[in-house]
């Protein structure tokens, strides 16, 4: 996709990698995603973030159809993770910039990715500033967005905010602006992504937003590096982020599960049935159907988090125990839970998923559910009825939160 001009002389001249859906080895990205960098023509001409290496030469291009490479004075370097930094000793091939400019942490990852010293690095950090002739930009660190290296660049005199994995989504499209596209389509990627990336450092997200808000920046372009770029709907992410870094979650839950002989997916059912009698709503996901990051984007909404296997050689299936260690990296805060699930003689899985729930900080409704072998109707009843107990939980959580 050709290299556009976003503000007058500012370029999104970044890459759309359409068919990736492994992101990051951890998360699905079923739309695929966007690399933004943005080149900058003014005095000292500078280039916001770059590409994974894979995608060195489309950067090429893309900056190319603008400006040859090597009239770029300044890169900066807002995060070093490979996804916006792999293309970095490429370009400094082909560009070798005057300034390398990132922030402390910045600088040593640089120097543990690329192992290159002589590099013309320029360290700044929160409250520095950055001339380029007309413009200045404006640094704010945003340590765990999402890494320790992260940071904002700020440009006052263009209203333009470029945010890195802030505000981003994966989601690869030939339009680039919040206005281009379906809204319900970008709020869902955009949740989608947070709540497989961000997720974790949600206090971090609150500090960084107020920091934002003191400051008093004038921002009417939010441009971060994946997926669209915000013009139309600022306010919208901007409160989006909060709320969902406040993780002030409704009446909702998700029932989670795997099954061999689908005694723990007829209890699943049950136990649905059960929260759906308190009037809480309820998605009822296969962990063989949907993938671990899916679950999570639908956990983003929902107070409730329910979590069935069978016993399998005295534990529980392999993709639960995926899940979970998934589920308890990403902190989400403020969760009810539950246990269920068949056994042929042992039956230890309840006990382990409880065990798992609390390190995860997620408050268990007990006792949760064991059938032996296949549920029966009284057993089916004792679903529902551990249904009704995670429904009226979740209705007085929310409540206390009103
Ligand atoms: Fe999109 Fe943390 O890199």
């Amino acid at each position: 996709m050709a290299a556009i001009e976003i503000k007058k002389n500012v370029y999104w001249v970044g890459v759309v990698d359409w068919n990736i859906h492994d992101f990051h080895g951890y998360s699905r990205s079923p739309e695929g995603t966007t690399y933004n960098a943005y080149l900058v023509l003014d005095d000292k001409i500078t280039l916001f973030d770059s590409a994974p290496q894979k995608f060195q030469w489309d950067l090429y291009h893309q900056i190319r159809s603008i400006i040859p490479l090597e009239k770029i004075d300044y890169i900066v370097c807002n995060h070093i993770e490979p996804d916006h930094a792999g293309a970095m000793p490429f370009l400094m091939e082909h560009i070798r910039p005057e300034k390398v400019v990132c922030s402390k942490m910045g600088h040593r990852m640089l120097l543990d990715h690329f192992h290159q010293p002589d590099w013309p690095y320029h360290v700044v950090g929160t409250g520095d500033t950055l001339s380029l002739g007309a413009r200045t930009v404006h640094f704010l660190e945003t340590r765990m967005l999402h890494w320790p290296d992260s940071m904002f660049s700020y440009i006052p005199e263009d209203k333009l905010l470029i945010s890195n994995d802030a505000f981003g989504q994966n989601l690869a499209t030939s339009e680039r602006f919040d206005d281009e596209v379906d809204f319900g389509r970008l709020m869902s990627a955009t949740s989608h992504y947070y709540h497989n990336i961000v997720l974790p450092y949600s206090t971090r997200v609150l500090e960084v937003l107020a920091e934002v808000g003191k400051r008093g920046w004038q921002i009417d372009m939010i441009a971060p590096d994946h997926g669209i770029i915000w013009r139309s709907h600022v306010a919208d992410i901007l409160a989006a982020y909060q709320a969902y870094a406040e993780q002030k979650t409704g009446k909702r839950a998700v029932v989670v599960y795997d099954t061999m002989w689908h005694s723990t997916e007829k209890m699943a059912k049950a136990i649905a049935d059960g929260i759906m009698e308190t009037g809480v709503g309820v998605r009822v996901m296969s962990l063989k159907e949907y993938h671990h990051s899916d679950v999570m984007a639908e956990l983003a909404t929902a107070t409730g988090i329910v979590c069935g296997s069978p016993t399998h050689n005295n534990g529980i299936l392999p993709l639960m125990a995926d899940f979970l260690t998934y589920m308890k990296g990403l902190r989400p805060a403020g969760r009810i839970g539950a246990a269920f699930g068949s056994y042929g003689w042992s039956g230890e899985s309840v006990a382990a998923i409880t065990e798992w729930l609390k390190s995860a900080k997620v408050d268990v409704v007990e006792p949760g559910v064991k059938a032996k072998n296949v549920p029966d109707h009284a057993k089916l009843a004792e679903c529902k009825d551990l249904g009704r107990r995670v429904g009226q939980a979740i209705i007085e959580r929310v409540q206390s939160r009103a």
